[in-house]
């Protein structure tokens, strides 16, 4: 059985990933009518997973004795200044779900829920290779500066590091 404390912090997590997904569903509409379509289907990637990061979550919760709450959706920033704006915003909701899931793990130990805490695990690598991912990409774009034909290889190339990804997560 989770505790009510566990069962509330596991929900509010199954908000943030809802809301991640539609963050990152909202850049890749963004991204797709600018004609970026390697950094939309880069997008439209990251959404699914968020979406399956709140799938885990719901399914843990409703297996462990809890009630999974879907809750309304804060609505998504749909315009950006620029692609290296919206991959330095990528950046720092990553940082802040990371931060969302330490609290998670620290209130795991503190009501000594050893299952709760073994399950986030898996979400506390997850947002180490997320955030390592967002760095990287950072880093080229910041290489690219203003040339147009650096975003053209790098629209390009964004397919390639997302398969990449993939291929070392294993199952992701
Ligand atoms: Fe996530
Ligand atoms: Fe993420």
């Amino acid at each position: 059985m989770l505790s009510k404390n566990i069962e509330t912090a596991l929900n509010n997590q199954i908000k943030i990933e809802a809301e991640s997904s539609q963050i990152y569903l909202a850049m890749a509409c963004w991204a797709e009518i600018k004609g970026l379509e390697g950094i939309a289907n880069f997008m439209y990637k990251q959404s699914d997973e968020e979406r399956d990061h709140m799938l885990k979550l719901v399914k843990f919760v409703n297996e462990r004795g809890g009630h999974a709450q879907i809750y309304a959706l804060k609505a998504p920033n749909v315009m950006f200044k620029s692609f290296k704006e919206m991959f330095q915003k990528l950046f720092e909701h990553e940082v802040f779900v990371s931060e969302s899931i330490n609290e998670l793990v620290h209130v795991s130990l503190q009501e000594k829920d050893y299952a709760t805490h073994n399950f986030l695990q898996w979400y506390v690598s997850e947002q180490i290779e997320e955030e390592a991912m967002a760095r990287t990409i950072l880093d080229k774009i910041n290489l690219i500066g203003d040339d147009k034909g650096g975003l053209y290889l790098f629209d390009r190339d964004i397919q390639t590091l997302t398969v990449n990804t993939a291929s070392t997560n294993g199952s992701e």
